[in-house]
């Protein structure tokens, strides 16, 4: 079997966020290009992408990341009544979202395998349920997609955010051959020492472990998810199993193909231990 790399692509990354389902189409094409020189490099790649403009503004609206709440008060937004609606409106988004990323990969002559989670799974963070085996399969040139959905959750709730940060868990520790883990992310280069604005080439922490503090922003006005400490915590649950796990700023291309490859470059390893 072919060795396999596990990648994210931020929802940030890959859209506006700040404008409602707007796709950064020249990022993606880019970030297809990597994907082809990786296939080429014989590393097959299973990716999984946020939803930035597409999932978290409308989703935070109608608090969907808190599940089925059946007293609280919304107004109607231009395309929902309530949040049932809401649910399937950010469903429809994310597969909008996700035929963007498709189309980049085809347009480089790849074979996208798509998954989306509310079909095949149930609950939230990194022990959700579903069965992993439709991603098991992957003959050269086609690449496994899959991303953070609205998913239905067992309960109360009803439903509930399954963040690609939580897929990602699960895909790299329980697919067979899985190498290693990549996080590509918006604007900076790593996990900082500093907040991002205030940062030099200096403050990138380049060996984290959980015990190490950094900061970055969350943008807790917009993100339904963890932002990068979410990120951070995941990215060492895997490597706790084996599994290297690389974060790099994903605005640079050769960074995030090395990344994938396993070479040398800059951004941060996460690690589980001292
Ligand atoms: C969030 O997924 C999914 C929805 C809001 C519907 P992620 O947590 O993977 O998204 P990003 O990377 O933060 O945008």
């Amino acid at each position: 079997m072919r060795e396999r790399v596990v990648i994210k692509w931020g929802g940030g990354l890959i859209t506006d966020k700040s404008s409602l389902c707007t796709p950064d189409l020249e990022i993606l094409e880019q970030l297809a290009q990597t994907v082809s020189d990786c296939i080429q490099h014989d590393l097959d790649v299973v990716l999984v992408h946020g939803a930035g403009s597409f999932g978290h503004l409308r989703s935070k609206y109608w608090r969907l990341n808190e599940g089925f709440l059946p007293h609280a008060r919304f107004d109607k937004d231009e395309k929902c009544m309530n949040q049932r609606e809401a649910v399937n409106t950010v469903r429809q988004e994310m597969l909008e979202l996700n035929a963007h990323v498709c189309r980049a990969l085809e347009q480089k002559n790849l074979t996208p395998v798509i998954h989306p989670p509310h079909l095949w799974a149930q609950n939230t963070g990194p022990v959700f349920s579903g069965n992993l085996h439709r991603f098991h399969e992957q003959s050269e040139g086609q690449v496994h997609v899959t991303f953070g959905d609205v998913v239905d959750v067992e309960g109360e709730p009803q439903f509930g955010i399954l963040s690609g940060d939580d897929l990602v868990v699960r895909l790299a520790i329980e697919l067979p051959a899985v190498k290693r883990l990549v996080f590509a992310i918006k604007g900076v280069d790593g996990l900082l020492r500093v907040p991002p604005e205030q940062a030099s080439e200096d403050d990138l922490i380049e060996i984290w472990t959980p015990e190490i503090e950094f900061k970055g922003v969350h943008e807790s006005s917009i993100d339904v998810t963890g932002g990068i400490g979410l990120k951070a915590s995941r990215g060492s649950l895997v490597a706790s199993h084996g599994i290297e796990v690389m974060m790099v700023n994903g605005g640079k291309m050769e960074r995030v193909l090395n990344a994938m490859l396993g070479n040398p470059v800059r951004g941060t390893l996460i690690s589980d231990k001292q």
